[in-house]
C-alpha cells in the first residue's frame, strides 16, 4: 500500500515535471482586473531600462500585433498587449531574465520555438533591453525626461548646472578653496587642470564637489560628454 502510494506521488511528480518543461504558461495566470499602476521618475537614468519608454513599444510593434500575442487572438495563451498580461503570461520573473519565458523565447536556438518567428527577429539591442529590464525587476515604470546626451553645449547644458549647483560658493572674494567658477573661462581653467571631472567623479584626490552630495546622473554625463567634446565654448 505504501509502496502504491509512492508511486502514485512519484507520478504526480513525473507528470508535474513535464507540465512544467513545456513552453505554455498556466492556463489564464491572474488574468483579474489587478491592474498595476505605473511608477514615474521625473529624470531618466541611463542605468535603468523603463518599461513604458523601452520595453512596451518593442513589445506593442513585435509581438502584440493582431493575430499574435494582442489580447484577441492570444495565440497560445499569451497575451501580451497590457503590463500585468506580459507579466503574466509572459511568466516573468521579476530579476531573472533567464527564467522569464518572455526572454528565453527570444535567445531560443530551437528556430520553432524562438520568437518573434523568422524571419522576423528582435535585434540584440531589443532583447538585451529585455533582459535588462526583467534583471531590475521587471517593474511597471516610465521616465519622463530622458537624458539628452546629444549636443551637449555649455550654453544650454553645462553652464546652468554649474550656475545652480557650484557658483553659489565659488564666487566672490570669499570663494571657497580660493575657486572661482562664474563664466566660462573659470570653468574652462578647472577643467584644463583636470579639477572639474576630478570633484564631480567624487574619487579623490580633490574634494568631492559639491559638498553635500553628488549632482544627478544626467548633469554630470552631459558635463562628461561635453569634456570629452572639447570642453567648446558652445
Ligand atoms: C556648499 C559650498 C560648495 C558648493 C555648492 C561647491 N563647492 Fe567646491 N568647494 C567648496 C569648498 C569649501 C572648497 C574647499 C575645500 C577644501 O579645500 O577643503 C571647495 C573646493 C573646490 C575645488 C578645489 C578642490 C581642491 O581640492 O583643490 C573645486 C575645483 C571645486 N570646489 C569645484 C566645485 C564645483 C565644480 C562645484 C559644483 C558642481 C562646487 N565646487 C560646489 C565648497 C563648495
Amino acid at each position: 500500500m505504501k509502496k502504491a502510494l509512492g508511486l502514485v506521488a512519484m507520478m504526480v511528480l513525473v507528470m508535474a515535471g513535464i507540465e512544467s518543461c513545456k513552453h505554455e504558461p498556466e492556463e489564464e495566470v491572474q488574468l483579474t482586473e489587478t491592474i498595476t499602476a505605473v511608477s514615474t521618475a521625473d529624470t531618466c537614468s541611463l542605468d535603468t531600462v523603463y518599461f513604458v519608454n523601452d520595453i512596451l513599444p518593442i513589445i506593442s510593434s513585435n509581438c502584440a500585433m493582431s493575430g499574435c500575442h494582442d489580447a484577441d487572438t492570444k495565440s497560445d495563451g499569451v497575451d501580451l498587449s497590457t503590463y500585468d498580461k506580459i507579466i503574466a503570461t509572459g511568466d516573468i520573473k521579476p530579476g531573472d531574465a533567464d527564467g522569464s519565458d518572455l526572454y528565453e523565447v527570444l535567445v531560443e536556438s530551437d528556430p520553432d520555438k524562438i520568437m518573434p518567428p523568422p524571419p522576423a527577429t528582435l535585434t540584440p539591442e531589443q532583447k538585451n533591453a529585455i533582459k535588462i529590464w526583467i534583471n531590475q525587476g521587471a517593474k511597471n515604470n516610465k521616465c519622463t525626461n530622458k537624458c539628452d546626451t546629444s549636443n551637449v553645449t555649455f550654453s544650454v547644458n553645462v553652464w546652468p548646472i554649474i550656475d545652480a549647483t557650484c557658483r553659489g560658493c565659488h564666487a566672490g572674494a570669499n570663494a571657497s578653496g580660493g575657486v572661482r567658477i562664474t563664466n566660462y573661462n573659470q570653468v574652462k581653467a578647472i577643467v584644463d587642470n583636470g579639477d572639474l571631472a576630478n570633484v564631480l567623479g567624487r574619487q579623490g584626490p580633490k574634494k568631492p564637489m559639491p559638498p553635500g552630495g553628488p549632482i544627478e546622473k544626467c548633469a554630470s554625463d552631459q558635463i562628461r560628454i561635453w569634456i570629452a567634446e572639447g570642453a567648446k565654448d558652445n
